[in-house]
């Protein structure tokens, strides 16, 4: 199995920028988080432990990443600004977006495509969430840092939710760009398996055990292709199944651009299986590690928004105590703070609003 069993403990990675100083705020304790903590402790460089915590990071990302263990992660999933060079608007949140200039943004992007292709293990995985803006320059990029023939999988998720255009075709797709560390990558096609669709090119029919199958017959060959309807399938690069979140989608925490949890399922489901450790250096609600706690993997998630982590602590925390059989298991939840040195102005988690 990958190395990502391994602990992953912190420490600094010799980035360029001077390094922070990282305080842990809260350790929570399962089950229910009867026995959560409050500390104040504070370090140069977070210690390496023995049986590490999930942690959730409030600072710049791109510190934690590059001090992180590398070879460690079976997945890192992103969903990063997208460079509109707007305010991104949620309900009662707001972030701003990158400037909408694509070779800047992917000169800012590209330290987390590297920094996350070295967290990986032999057999892990990247997914860079991304749309119509900058998805091409990103690709480029990632085809250098990865290799080209590491591109496993350029994912299409569609969706209807949002406004129509009138001039031109509704822009109801982002990409999601899936890129393997190694040649062998991990992939548990049974683990998201989805409902066969009728009317397909397909004829339903009953077999000889009176089950429904799906049929074809190659015109050439003659031959009879049956495929059992309950046993579903493994889903092909374009995704119409998961929609959108709608405004009074329950799962709603009115982070702007939250992503549905169905859709981290799928790219987690396909690429980890329980106990390995994921990451998402954008956490914005927390959706990423919201999942990977469901299913019983590791996580390690940041965002240099405090609003955004205070919303995700509260996520995790509650849904921690709504899935008892999750929190009986679940390892301790640590909460961490970073704070730069004075005038480090990659720093801005000391202001009130995020900006990306
Ligand atoms: C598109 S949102 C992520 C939404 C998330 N996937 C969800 O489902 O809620 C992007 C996030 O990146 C964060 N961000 C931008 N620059 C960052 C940085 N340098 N370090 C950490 N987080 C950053 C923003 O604050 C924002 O919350």
């Amino acid at each position: 199995m990958p190395s990502s069993r391994q602990v992953a403990p912190l420490a600094w990675g010799g980035s360029p920028l001077a390094p922070p100083r990282w305080q842990l705020v809260q350790r929570l304790e399962g089950p229910r988080l009867a026995s959560a903590v409050e500390t104040s402790a504070s370090y140069a460089d977070p210690p390496a432990r023995a049986a590490p915590a999930d942690l959730l990071v409030a600072g710049d990302s791109l510190r934690l990443a590059q001090a992180w263990t590398p070879g460690s992660l079976s997945c890192v999933y992103i969903d990063p600004p997208f460079g509109t060079g707007t305010v991104r608007r949620g309900r009662g949140h707001d972030y701003r977006d990158v400037e909408d200039d694509p070779e800047p943004f992917v000169q800012w992007l590209s330290p987390w495509l590297a920094a996350s292709r070295d967290c990986l293990c032999a057999t892990g995985s990247l997914f860079v969430h991304l749309d119509y803006r900058a998805v091409h320059y990103v690709k480029v990029a990632l085809d250098r840092i990865f290799g080209r023939d590491h591109l496993v999988n350029e994912l299409v998720w569609c969706y209807s939710v949002g406004g129509k255009s009138r001039r031109g075709f509704g822009r109801k797709h982002d990409t999601i760009l899936w890129y393997a560390r190694g040649k062998d990558w991990a992939f548990y096609p049974e683990a998201v398996r989805i409902a066969r669709r009728g009317g397909s090119h397909m004829r339903v029919v009953l077999d000889e055990h009176g089950q429904q199958v799906q049929e074809k017959t190659d015109r050439k060959t003659g031959r009879v292709y049956r495929y059992p309807v309950a046993a579903g399938k493994i889903p092909e690069d374009w995704w119409t199944d998961i929609e959108t979140l709608n405004h009074s989608d329950r799962e709603r925490t009115g982070w702007p651009s939250q992503k549905p949890e169905r859709l981290l399922e799928r790219l987690l489901g396909a690429t980890t299986v329980a106990g390995d450790w994921v990451a998402d250096w954008f956490c914005g609600s927390a959706t990423t590690a919201a999942v990977a706690q469901r299913l019983g993997r590791r996580f390690v998630t940041a965002d240099r928004a405090r609003e955004a982590v205070a919303l995700a602590q509260a996520r995790l925390a509650r849904r921690f105590a709504e899935l008892p059989g999750v929190a009986e298991a679940a390892p301790p939840l640590e909460v961490w703070h970073e704070s730069a040195p004075e005038g480090d102005p990659a720093n801005p988690t000391t202001s009130q609003r995020s900006s990306a």
